[in-house]
């Protein structure tokens, strides 16, 4: 089955908590948080604060993603805020094996995330210790690009890895969803669609996740 992750990026930030409430009430699967730093991305957005606001107002996993600097540095503030999967970029550290113990010894899931132009061969060391492989097919820091396709492939050699190490890590895929490039990315082994101007421009959220969970 796959899964809908609406990013809160392109939800009304004056009244957070009714938009992930009324996520959940249209069927969301996930609610995809992202964290932006003004350093490893070029724009700033919510920090553990504001995470730990929104926790009451749903019961859906939290997904954040940090697009931030030497992550490792806030992993336990991002954990205790309420955080249930923290995906860390490979780019962001030199210390992925530590930082994937600390999110795993705070009792979270843990991902990992690549930029369009990083190769997915410095995503491989890892494919094993990960529960989340998250594709940028944009390139990080805002809502409503373009999707970049050299996430495709990615996403295929991600699907035959895990497969061969019989592992069911989710295989995420975020930026520049819609119902056609969400399509392509699930044909390629997607199994989680994070999205955000595309799921908030549209006039019937519900019918259009279900539309999208059943492209397969
Ligand atoms: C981009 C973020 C995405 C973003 C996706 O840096 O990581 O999650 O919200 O927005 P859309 O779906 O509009 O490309
Ligand atoms: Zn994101």
């Amino acid at each position: 089955m796959i899964k809908i992750a609406p990013s809160i990026l392109s939800a009304d930030f004056s009244r957070l908590g009714e938009e992930v409430e009324r996520l959940e009430s249209e069927g969301a699967d996930w609610i995809h948080v992202d964290v932006m730093d003004g350093m490893f991305v070029p724009n700033i957005t919510i920090g553990p604060a504001v995470i730990e606001a929104i926790r009451p107002w749903t019961s859906l996993p939290l997904d954040v993603h940090l697009m931030i600097a030497s992550p490792e540095r806030y992993i336990k503030q991002f954990a205790d805020a309420g955080a249930d999967l923290i995906t860390i970029h490979v780019e962001a550290t030199e210390d992925i094996d530590n930082t994937i113990q600390l999110i795993h010894s705070l009792g979270k899931k843990a991902g990992l995330s690549l930029n369009p132009e990083t190769p997915f061969s410095r995503v491989e060391p890892y494919l094993n210790f990960i529960d989340l492989l998250l594709v940028m097919t944009v390139h990080p820091g805002f809502g409503g690009q373009s999707f970049m396709p050299i996430g495709l492939s990615k996403i295929s050699s991600a699907r035959k890895t895990f497969d061969l190490l019989g592992s069911n890590a989710e295989l995420e895929v975020d930026g520049g969803i819609n119902r056609s490039t969400g399509k392509q990315c699930i044909d390629a082994g997607a199994t989680v669609l994070a999205a955000g101007s595309a799921l908030f421009g549209c006039p019937n959220m519900r019918e259009e996740m279900e539309l999208w969970r059943n492209m397969r």
